[in-house]
This record gives C-alpha cells, sequence and structure tokens, in this order.
C-alpha cells in the first residue's frame, strides 16, 4: 500500500533560558495566560495539519512541560528528552518522529509564540511542491549590519542582501538527516538550516518571508512586546463607535460592579443592561463598605444571592486625593489606601470561590500612571501600581482554574471623581465614561488574562 507523505513537526524546548534570567525557563512562563511553550505548540499546529509533532524537552523539566501542554497531549503531540544543545535537540526530536526520508518536518523554537498560521503555509509550500529540500522564514532586518573584530569595524555590507533568520524551518526528513549524519561530532549552529548548507552539498534552500510578530522571547522585554501583540489581536480597538460587546457573550450574565452607582461604573452598568447581563451595583451609595474584609464578604454575599453566582466582577470604585504627601489629610490618605487598594484585595479574596465555579473574570481599575509615580499624586499613584501588581499575581494564581483578571488603564476620564478633583477642566477632553466602558466590556470577553488595557481617546 502507498504510504503518504506526513507533515511532521519538532518543537526545540529544551533550552535552559541563561539570557532571560528567570528561575524558570523561559518556554514555562505564562504570555497573557498561557505557557509560551504552550502558545508555541498551538500556533505550529494550527498553521498545518500535521501528523505529530514532538516536542523536545528539556530533561530536567519534563514534568512541568508534559503539564504545561496538559490536555494537547496524545498520538499527535508527545514529549521527548531534548539534548545538550539545539541541534542535539533537534537530533533526538526527528530520532523519535520515526520519520521517513521523504516526509516533510517543520522544526520551531518553544520561544515564538506568535507564529501565524500564513508563515507556517508559506514554509511547507515548497516543500509540498517539490521546489525545495530546505525552507527557512527570514525577514529583512531594518538596520544596517556592521562587521567588527573586536573594537573594530572591517566591513559594512549591503543591507539589502541580508535577512534574519526566524523558525519554523523546513526539511524534507532525508536531507536533515543527511545534514546530520555529515555534522562532525561537537561542531554546533544556532540552527538547522546552517548543518543542511554546511553539509548537504546542492541541496536546495529556499526562503519565505517570516513576520516581524514572530518575536524570539530572548530577554525580559519581549516578552513586554508579545504581551502587548497579543492583546492589539484579541482587542478590537477602542473607539466610541466600536459596539461594547455582542449580546451573546454577555447576555445572562451574572455581573457585580463595584462602583457601579456612578462614573465608569454605571456607564459599565448601563450598556450590560442594554446587552443582556444581570447585575448587582455594590457602591457607596448603596451603603456598602468595601474597604474591609468582612465588608467586601457581606457586600459580595447580599449580590451572589442576588444573582445565584457571579461570572463577572468590576470593581472600578476609586478616590482621588491630591497635593503633596506631607501636608496630606491623614484621613484623606487613609480613604485612598482603603477605596482604591484594599477593597480591591479583598473584594478578589472573597469573590474567589464564586469565580471558580463559574470560571469567570475580575476586572480592576487602574490609571495611566501607573508605571510612575507623580508628584501631587503619591498615594493615588502606588495604589494604581499595586493594582497592576495585584492583577499580575491573581491571573498567575488563578490561570488553572480558568478565572481571568485583568485591569482597565483609562487616561483622564470624565468622572464624578475627576470633576470633584479638577472642576474648571475643559471635559472635551476627556474620555467619556463610555468610552471606558465599552473598552473594558471588549478586554472582558476577549479571553485574555493578565492584561493592562490602555483606553486612549
Ligand atoms: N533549545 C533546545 N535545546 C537546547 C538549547 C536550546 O531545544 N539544548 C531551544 C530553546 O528551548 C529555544 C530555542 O532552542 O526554544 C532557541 O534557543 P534560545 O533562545 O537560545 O533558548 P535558550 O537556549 O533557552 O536561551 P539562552 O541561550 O538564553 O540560554
Amino acid at each position: 500500500m502507498l504510504r503518504g507523505v506526513k507533515r511532521l513537526g519538532i518543537i526545540l524546548a529544551g533550552g535552559s533560558g541563561q539570557r532571560f534570567g528567570d528561575q524558570i525557563p523561559k518556554q514555562f512562563i505564562r504570555l497573557a495566560g498561557e505557557s509560551v511553550l504552550r502558545r508555541s505548540v498551538v500556533a505550529l499546529a494550527s498553521g498545518g495539519a500535521f501528523d505529530h509533532i514532538v516536542v523536545a524537552a528539556n530533561p530536567d523539566w519534563l514534568d512541568e512541560t508534559n503539564e504545561a501542554l496538559k490536555g494537547l497531549l496524545g498520538p499527535a503531540l508527545s514529549v521527548v528528552p531534548g539534548g545538550s544543545s539545539r541541534n542535539e535537540s533537534t537530533r533526538a526530536g526527528l530520532d523519535a518522529l520515526k520519520a521517513a526520508d521523504d516526509d516533510i518536518v517543520l522544526i520551531h523554537d518553544a520561544v515564538r509564540p506568535l507564529l501565524s498560521r500564513e508563515v507556517v503555509e508559506r514554509v511547507i509550500a515548497p516543500l509540498a511542491d517539490g521546489r525545495a529540500d530546505a525552507v527557512d522564514t527570514t525577514i529583512p532586518t531594518p538596520d544596517t549590519l556592521v562587521i567588527v573584530d573586536g573594537d573594530r569595524i572591517t566591513d559594512i555590507p549591503n543591507r539589502s542582501l541580508y535577512r534574519r533568520g526566524q523558525t519554523p524551518q523546513g526539511f524534507i526528513v532525508g536531507t536533515l538527516r543527511t545534514a546530520y549524519a555529515n555534522t562532525p561530532i561537537g561542531s554546533q549552529a544556532t540552527d538547522d538550516c546552517t548543518l543542511v548548507l554546511r553539509h548537504v552539498p546542492g541541496a536546495r534552500l529556499l526562503h519565505v518571508a517570516g513576520a516581524e510578530e514572530n518575536i524570539k522571547i530572548t530577554t525580559p522585554i519581549d516578552l513586554v512586546l508579545a504581551d502587548r501583540l497579543i492583546q492589539l489581536h484579541s482587542i478590537p480597538p477602542s473607539k466610541a463607535t466600536t459596539p461594547a460587546g455582542d449580546s451573546s457573550h454577555w447576555s445572562g450574565r451574572r455581573v457585580v460592579i463595584v462602583g457601579g452607582t456612578s462614573g465608569i461604573g454605571a456607564a459599565i452598568a448601563t450598556e450590560l443592561a442594554a446587552l443582556g447581563a444581570r447585575i448587582a451595583a455594590v457602591g457607596r451609595n448603596a451603603a456598602d463598605d468595601v474597604t474591609s474584609a468582612s465588608g467586601a464578604e457581606a457586600a459580595l454575599a447580599t449580590a451572589v444571592s442576588s444573582l445565584g453566582g457571579v461570572d463577572d466582577l468590576f470593581v472600578t470604585a476609586g478616590v482621588l486625593h491630591m497635593g503633596p504627601l506631607a501636608h496630606q489629610d491623614a484621613a484623606d490618605i487613609a480613604e485612598t489606601l482603603a477605596v482604591n487598594l484594599a477593597a480591591s484585595v479583598y473584594l478578589a479574596r472573597a469573590a474567589h470561590p464564586h469565580l471558580v465555579k463559574s470560571a469567570g473574570s475580575l476586572t480592576l481599575f487602574t490609571s495611566s500612571s501607573f508605571t510612575k509615580g507623580r508628584p501631587n499624586y503619591a498615594a493615588y499613584s502606588a495604589t494604581k501600581a499595586a493594582i497592576v501588581n495585584l492583577m499580575q499575581a491573581l491571573a498567575d494564581e488563578w490561570a488553572d482554574a480558568k478565572i481571568r483578571v485583568n485591569a482597565v488603564a483609562p487616561e483622564r476620564a470624565n468622572t464624578p471623581m475627576r470633576q470633584a478633583a479638577f472642576p474648571n477642566e475643559d471635559h472635551t477632553v476627556l474620555l467619556s465614561a463610555e468610552e471606558v466602558a465599552a473598552a473594558t466590556l471588549r478586554l472582558a470577553a476577549s479571553g485574555l488574562t493578565g492584561q493592562v488595557l490602555d483606553v486612549r481617546r
């Protein structure tokens, strides 16, 4: 019987992430709720009807690798111990695949989670058509390349001839086998196409266009960038004209809004009511005090008993007292810490058992000042930075329970809080509460977690 050509994949996950420098190898770090490794595997798999993908894992982290891929493992996805170098990991993956020489294999870094399906298809096409024995994925280099020897420049080549190599790289299995068979023991390269180029004379080596977004997570800054890129792809742009959400998501959801009686919270409540959600608004006006553990629990219990559970909790309550800290009223400082921070902490804790049941979401509110403390806003900015930390920690702690936790960072918005602080401000330059509400709902419905969503005019 004729055997069809198989499409196979190798995910290289044998590294330890020295340059990233975290306690765990970078492939296990969560990016918007899912590990970098899992995202990379899913990205490769979704691009090309693979018969089998093997993950070459760091041998010291096999349990963690299996755990990160829980639910995906099966006959089409398996894990094997990788090697002591990238090339050795490829070799281990190739051995495990038990491929025929005419099969096609794609090799992808476990730390390129933003691979698109189009790029995978571009790599497969010339191999499937019989036009290539090996295919690299490349992008142009925006910077001029400079060849150096110590501190001396020896050449500045024509930039248009150079490309940056990414993954996946694709091969006819026989070609890759020959490359590895001909590679002297101990000789290493930073990729697999290099070995074909060096050791398989006459091999037809093509390149196809990669993508600027297909970044390799190498240092922590790459993770920040990847996080933002995922957000951009997952949440439609914040425009007042974009609908807040489709009622198919929100209809019948049980939503608790703390601070839901004024400002952004009230705008969220109005929007959600129109989308068919069931709402319990908790606010100062409703005589709820959520700034203590017992108060937060009591307020939430009341909301839960009226709704029968909680699918989404929005904590929008906030106060703003301005002025140099040394001259601020102690009571104002206490209120800032209590309303802007303690309430979110206690409400999150009180909501946890309910959100576990619903696999729901928690959305907190920070401000555009969270990245940098500002004079005259010391306590306020500190609470807003703390909210981002709280959100990040909870997104991680609750990821396994499928609870999504995010924060919204609105620019200056036209709310009663702002009007009280700046009575003479021109309101037309401010974001409206409705714009912030619409962006907030798109975030909460997006499926993302661990995100800070900036809302700007
Ligand atoms: N890799 C591998 N086996 C190794 C070393 C690296 O499979 N023995 C994989 C990595 O897991 C990663 C890819 O090769 O998916 C690209 O390598 P790189 O970014 O260099 O990853 P690390 O080796 O983990 O990072 P570093 O060089 O900073 O230690």
